[in-house]
């Protein structure tokens, strides 16, 4: 019986391997979220089949509604977007506005910022990876009445590693309706 199990366990691996080599079991990983290889009980003549465990994490949340002007502030001030559209996993934070990455590995962040109707402030973004600040991205104020930005940036995470966004100093952003400001992200893949 074990020679039948290792035989299935090696199959099962080899299948995983196939399949997708990014995801091959490794015996001594410690993660909680390893990839996990196991066996179902679908009894046909060949029983076996593999499935690749890994988490799920994808968030989307805007500021607003209801419609308000962010701004302006004598400091650069954390944008917390509460009104949250997807936020598969729980690792976006609602009253904090910061995203933590629960695995290690590659996500997609992206930001989109508008104000309308006011030509007396510039309007921005500031994203940051933990202490360090990945990107600015703004409009003058005299650019005109309606104004947009929107970036976003792959990056390679660990476990614990927070992402979130600022309001530069002196600099406005309208959160309402139509998710005009939001913030969001996804796990592409874990390593
Ligand atoms: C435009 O912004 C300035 C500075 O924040 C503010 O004093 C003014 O009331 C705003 N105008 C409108 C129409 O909202
Ligand atoms: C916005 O544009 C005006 C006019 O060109 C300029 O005087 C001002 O310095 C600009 N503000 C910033 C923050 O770049």
């Amino acid at each position: 019986i074990s020679l039948l199990i290792l035989t299935k366990i090696s199959l099962c691996s080899l299948a995983v391997f196939v399949s997708t080599n990014l995801y091959f079991p490794k015996k001594d990983s410690q993660s909680k979220h390893a990839p996990i290889c196991y066996q179902t009980s679908i009894k046909t003549k060949h029983a076996l089949s593999c499935v690749t465990v890994r988490p799920k994490v994808a968030f989307s949340a805007g500021i607003g509604p209801p419609q308000r002007i962010l701004g302006p502030f004598n400091a650069e001030t954390n944008l917390i977007y509460s009104k949250v559209l997807t936020n598969i996993g729980g690792a976006y934070n609602s009253h904090t506005g910061v995203f933590t990455a629960p695995v290690r590995g590659i996500y997609y962040i992206r930001f989109t910022g508008s104000e309308y109707g006011n030509t007396s402030n510039n309007i921005g973004v500031n994203l940051y990876k933990n202490e360090q600040i990945l990107m600015h991205l703004g409009e003058n104020g005299s650019d005109g009445l309606a104004k947009h930005i929107s970036s976003g940036v792959t990056l390679e995470l660990e476990a614990g590693d927070v992402v979130y966004t600022r309001l530069p100093e002196h600099y406005v952003l309208w959160g309402g309706p139509g998710f005009r400001t939001s913030f969001s992200g996804f796990l592409i893949f874990p390593m």
